[in-house]
């Protein structure tokens, strides 16, 4: 997929989709402060950040822009400059230009699937070992391995054990971003501080998951409530525009909506982008 560019250099023009989390149950706290997952989670289409990857000087070079770009860091504070760091071979050097459309701390796991695209780019440009780009997904973030897969996936386990399913038809889905962030470990603290409730709202799955789980819940909701007070106002928003439940994504702060049919998201999305005055988008389950 690169591009020649004057001079010679080939650019890498790829695409991280945003993942979501169809089904979060949290089964428990592990001796390591992480949290025993089973996760129905699936890649969609939109929103998706855009990169560049090409070769440059030595070690790794980040240009962040875009309409979510705002806080992004562009130094090794970011995960994608970790990850690559810790792969690519001596001596060799890329660039990488990141186009922020998914907004950080919206649960919908853009900086991870960012460093996933980085480590595929790396392990094709070099030949890298599999099982140490794997390793590697693992130890840069919980979401990373699932991101490196893509899916749609069951994650276990701390969000390593990845256990590819696959839909009988693609399931459109409506994500609204509201204009605030909630980061990921408070909520989890959050829900140990009130003893691991379970989701309390619940939405029947549509067909493309109807063999695959009983109910679409999220574990997270009443904790990322606790975290955040405008998520309860924000969400009730979208319902009442929507005329449909729905559920938050990840730890938050997106939160969306499952359609069984593509014209009903679109409209969704028009009602609520009229009424709530925030970004929605219509995306749809990549295989
Ligand atoms: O792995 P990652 O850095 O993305 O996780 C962010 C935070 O989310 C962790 O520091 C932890 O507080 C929480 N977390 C968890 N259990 C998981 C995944 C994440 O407790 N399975």
């Amino acid at each position: 997929m690169g591009s020649r560019r004057p001079g010679g250099r080939v650019t890498l023009e790829l695409v991280a989709p945003a993942k979501l989390t169809l089904s979060l149950r949290i089964l428990g706290t592990r001796a390591d402060g992480f949290h025993d997952l089973e996760a129905l989670t699936v890649s969609i289409d939109a929103p998706a950040d855009e990169l560049t990857v090409e070769t440059g000087p030595p070690g790794v070079r980040l240009e962040v822009s875009g309409p979510a770009a705002a806080g992004v860091p562009d130094d090794d504070r970011n995960l994608v400059v970790q990850a690559a760091c810790a792969v690519l071979p001596d001596g060799e050097g890329i660039v990488v230009g990141l186009r922020k459309q998914i907004r950080p701390g919206s649960g919908l796991g853009g900086g991870s699937s960012d460093d996933a695209v980085v480590l595929r780019a790396c392990a094709d440009a070099y030949g890298l070992d599999p099982q140490m780009v794997s390793e590697t997904a693992a130890a840069v973030g919980s979401d990373v391995p699932f991101c490196l897969h893509g899916g749609p996936a069951w994650m276990r386990g701390r969000g390593e054990i990845i256990e590819p399913v696959s839909l009988p038809v693609p399931l459109p889905v409506v994500v609204v971003v509201p204009p605030f962030s909630i980061a990921t470990p408070p909520v989890y603290r959050a829900w140990d501080e009130l003893g691991g409730p379970r989701a309390e709202r619940s939405i029947d799955p549509p067909a493309a998951v109807a063999a695959l789980v009983d109910v679409l819940a999220n574990d997270l909701e009443p904790a990322a409530e606790r975290v955040e007070p405008q998520l309860a106002p924000f969400r009730d928003a979208i319902e009442a525009a929507a005329g449909a439940t729905a559920l938050l994504a990840g730890s938050g702060s997106a939160c969306w909506i499952p359609f069984e049919d593509p014209g009903e998201g679109r409209a969704a999305v028009t009602r609520i982008e009229a009424a709530l005055g925030v970004p929605a988008y219509l995306g749809v389950t990549i295989t």
